[in-house]
């Protein structure tokens, strides 16, 4: 099959967060099981391995010419192909950047010259749109692309027997605006009716993610948990009851990891002096000695026996940052150390500096983004903590486990799927749970936690081995997604 993953960002080339991990490894996943795959995606920088194909096209957006470029690289056996045009020009670090019609201009314009690669773009002489073609949107961002695929095309029986499937990565952001938005998107007025949405916060409103589940022959959820949660009212951001009229075409996939960059066995940051690479035969030498490794230099006491515990991400109410907040009173009052790494909220950022000033032997709040200490802490740290307050999959949990880093989670979503509560009577599940996002509640699941490290270590030893010897590859995810494009291309 041939299939074309369409994407507002992808690792290593863009990345804000999971979607960008996700575009990154889905794709070569496919491809290793014989698929012709292609990642689309806007070319914010200049990349080197990708090189102009030497076509120019011009598409109107809210009436006015705008030109793409198309550059290509064939990469682990897939086709990138990055969208040139100044709109995405300099937006590296900035991705979503700009006021709500900026975005919305590029996001049209990216969309409508992304469902025309597989006629525009030629990769190494293949066609794509050779009638057996998939397209995988991601998010709001992408969401027009199902519905420009049906009015463009479908509508007057053209590509007829190419699908779309839309996968939702965080409904919370949906493309929402004032119902004269519609102008800009650039359909036939009967398409209005798609992306008008009522809600009692937003009232009558425009919103692009409604249109593109509507108009997607399957929707997908990172996880099967948050696939039954944006059906609840509170889970649904306004969008719940769409989801259950179109219940039918929903599915939850868990999503993979790429084990080549998240592997203690073959980590590049942890190849210094000071770390080490090491796999479960080596786990006992190996981790300490990355744990000692980043305590040196986070500049804390370099101490074996006191558990690390780590956090890593954006600095948001979605993370449950506050909760940690919380229960660092509590923390402290404990033999611990903590290091928590991200950027987000300046009022969260501002609890990190404030925490580390106040407890400088035992806690660090690194401000910034930086993928070698995610790695570093991921290896160093005993524990990680995400207490979420909702978590369509979350990828940290995962690399955790990979790396025999026990995590402690708020059991929602992604994090509920992929981590079992430890049972201390029959020694199973992969480390601790709580039920509600409440600092009271974390506090008692790393009361837990911290009672197994240091009273039953042949108990840690065991979540460890658990987690590392999962399959948490991409492979296992890759199978499914191949289930649900061959679904719906039978259906009509
Ligand atoms: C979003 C979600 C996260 C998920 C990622 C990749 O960032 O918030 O939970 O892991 O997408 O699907």
């Amino acid at each position: 099959m041939n299939v074309i993953l369409v994407a507002a960002e992808c690792a290593p080339f863009s990345k804000t967060g999971g979607l960008g991990d996700v575009a990154g490894a889905l794709p070569k996943a496919l491809a290793r099981r014989g698929h012709r795959v292609m990642v689309v995606v806007p070319r914010y920088a200049e990349y080197a391995e990708a090189k102009d194909v030497g076509i120019r096209k011009r598409y109107k957006v809210a009436g006015q010419d705008m030109e793409v470029m198309y550059f290509h690289a064939y990469i682990d056996g897939v086709d990138f192909v990055f969208i040139e045009s100044p709109v995405f020009r300099h937006l590296s670090n900035n991705i979503y950047g700009g006021n709500r019609l900026d975005i919305l201009k590029r996001m049209v314009l990216f969309c409508k010259a992304a469902v025309e690669v597989p006629w525009y773009v030629p990769c190494g002489g293949v066609c794509y749109g050779d009638g057996n073609l998939a397209f995988i949107a991601n998010d709001w961002h992408t969401a027009l692309l199902p519905v420009y695929l049906k009015a463009y095309y479908r509508d007057h029986g053209i590509m007829k027997y190419t699908r779309s499937v839309l996968v939702i990565h965080n409904i919370a952001h949906q493309g929402r605006g004032p119902v004269d938005d519609f102008s800009y998107v650039d359909l036939p007025s009967h398409y209005l009716d798609s992306f008008k949405l009522y809600d009692p916060v937003g009232g009558e409103h425009f919103n692009i993610f409604a249109a593109g589940l509507k108009a997607a022959d399957r929707v997908l959820t990172v996880s099967h948990g948050y696939s039954w949660e944006v059906k609840t009212l509170e889970g649904g951001w306004g969008l719940h009851n769409i989801i259950n009229e179109n219940d039918w075409k929903f599915r939850g996939i868990v999503n993979g990891i790429d084990t080549k960059e998240w592997n203690p066995k073959f980590d590049l940051h942890l190849h210094s002096d000071e770390y080490t690479n090491y796999s479960l035969e080596t786990l006992h030498i190996g981790k300490p000695q990355c744990k000692a490794a980043l305590q040196k230099e986070l500049g804390l006491p370099v101490r074996p026996d006191v558990p690390l515990i780590g956090f890593i991400g954006r600095l948001d109410h979605q993370k449950g940052v506050d909760l940690i907040a919380e229960a660092v009173p509590w923390m402290m009052s404990q033999d611990v150390q903590l290091v928590m790494l991200g950027t987000g909220r300046p009022d969260l950022e501002e609890v990190l500096r404030q925490m580390e000033h106040q407890y400088r032997d035992k806690a660090r709040g690194w401000v910034g983004f930086s993928v070698r200490t995610a790695h570093r802490i991921t290896a160093g740290a005993d524990i990680l903590l995400m207490p979420s307050r909702f978590e369509p999959c979350g990828l940290n949990q995962l690399y955790a486990m990979n790396y025999g880093t026990i995590p402690v989670v708020h059991a929602v979503g992604g994090l509920r799927d992929t981590v079992q509560q430890f049972d201390p009577y029959s020694e199973t599940g992969l480390g601790w749970t709580f039920d509600s996002a409440k600092a009271g509640k974390l506090i008692h699941a790393l009361g837990n936690c911290l009672l197994t490290y240091r009273e039953y270590k042949e108990s840690w030893e065991g979540l460890q081995r658990r987690g590392m010897t999962q399959d948490l590859s991409w492979d296992n995810a890759a199978e499914k997604y191949e289930e649900v494009l061959v679904a719906a291309k039978y259906q009509w």
